[in-house]
């Protein structure tokens, strides 16, 4: 259905070029648009969460790199620091698909206020896997982790008077609707990596929207994006075909992160809450047919969610 309806138009809009054309619209933040702003964004030790962290740090923000590994973690944040004098970024060791981890995070971080949540960890297997918890991993990565860890922020993002969730979903969730009966994949039916990782974005987005309506704006604004093609570790590694096939036209990871600082970073009024949004623009999350919610599985989304966890 994706190739039928979106094939001309997709390779362009999510590749470098569609990135170039987009850029030529967009208005430079203020050079320190970041400044006095604490972010903390998942999965930052490479690909799309660096270079976020990265974006952010040149515009003065103080961010914090939660990372699984503490070497990994630790080459990541020393690389930043080196790459922006004066920045002081910082490293916590989180495993998003652990709520162990999840827990212990948030006790250390306290009462200190967050102003920026970037849900950027994210996990495309191969084959079906369990964490150490007995949650398959796509759904404990990409959606539980966001999940709790939002839960176990909450005080800290509202401690802040310009607080910001950034969802980092995926243009592959356009091909999936809301199936709250399959967002867990059944481990006796052939695993399909791709097709569980689109349902937890897909879930994801959903989820934006209904936090979007219950924290009241202004106490936490929520928005989903998604960032196109870029070359990053996870797409070499997860998806070895689509990286040859494309890797002429892929974006580089800073232009696949650019939506995701802007949106840290650009005028609380211009972006609202609860939208979703490609290379700056807010776009529908919904552009092929027949992948709107179910009203029934949209409304289940959070008790769903909250059983789970
Ligand atoms: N690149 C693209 O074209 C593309 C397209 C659509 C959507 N996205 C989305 O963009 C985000 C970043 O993707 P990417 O391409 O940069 O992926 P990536 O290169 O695989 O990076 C993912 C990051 O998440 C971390 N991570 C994975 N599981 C984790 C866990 N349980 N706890 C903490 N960190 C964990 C990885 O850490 P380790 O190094 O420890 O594995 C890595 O730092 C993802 O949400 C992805 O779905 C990317």
């Amino acid at each position: 259905m994706l190739s039928r309806a979106l094939a001309p138009v997709v390779p362009l809009s999510f590749g470098a070029p569609g990135y170039a054309l987009a850029a030529r619209n967009f208005t430079p933040l203020p050079s320190d648009a970041m400044s006095g702003r604490v972010a903390l964004i998942t999965g930052a030790n490479g690909g799309l969460g660096f270079a976020a962290a990265l974006a952010m740090a040149r515009e003065g923000g103080q961010v914090t790199l939660a990372c699984r590994s503490k070497e990994r973690g630790e080459q990541a944040r020393a690389k930043l620091a080196a790459a922006v004098p004066g920045a002081t970024p910082t490293l916590v060791l989180l495993d998003v698909a652990d709520p162990d981890s999840i827990g212990s995070m948030a006790e250390r971080w306290g009462e200190r206020p967050l102003d920026v949540l970037v849900h950027n960890a994210a996990v495309l297997p191969k084959v079906y896997e369990r964490t150490p918890g007995g949650e398959e991993r796509t759904l404990a990565t990409n959606l539980l982790g966001p999940y709790r860890l939002t839960r176990a922020l909450r005080t800290a993002l509202e401690r802040s008077n310009d607080a910001r969730i950034v969802l980092v979903s995926s243009g592959g969730m356009f091909t999936q609707r809301l199936d709250l009966g399959h967002l867990d994949p059944d481990p006796a039916a052939p695993f399909d990596g791709a097709v569980a990782y689109a349902r937890t974005k897909r879930a994801l987005v959903t989820l934006g929207e209904l936090w979007s309506e219950r924290f009241v704006e202004p106490r936490i604004r929520v928005h989903a994006m998604h960032p196109g093609w870029a070359d990053t570790p996870g797409v070499r590694t997860s998806l070895p075909r689509f990286h040859r096939l494309t890797r002429g036209i892929l974006r580089s990871a800073e232009q696949g992160a650019d939506t995701i600082a802007w949106l840290a970073a650009a005028s609380a009024d211009q972006l609202g809450s609860g939208g979703f949004w490609f290379d700056r623009r807010r776009v529908s999350a919904t552009p092929l047919p027949g992948t709107a919610d179910p009203q029934d599985q949209r409304e289940g989304l959070v008790e769903w969610l909250e059983q789970r966890t």
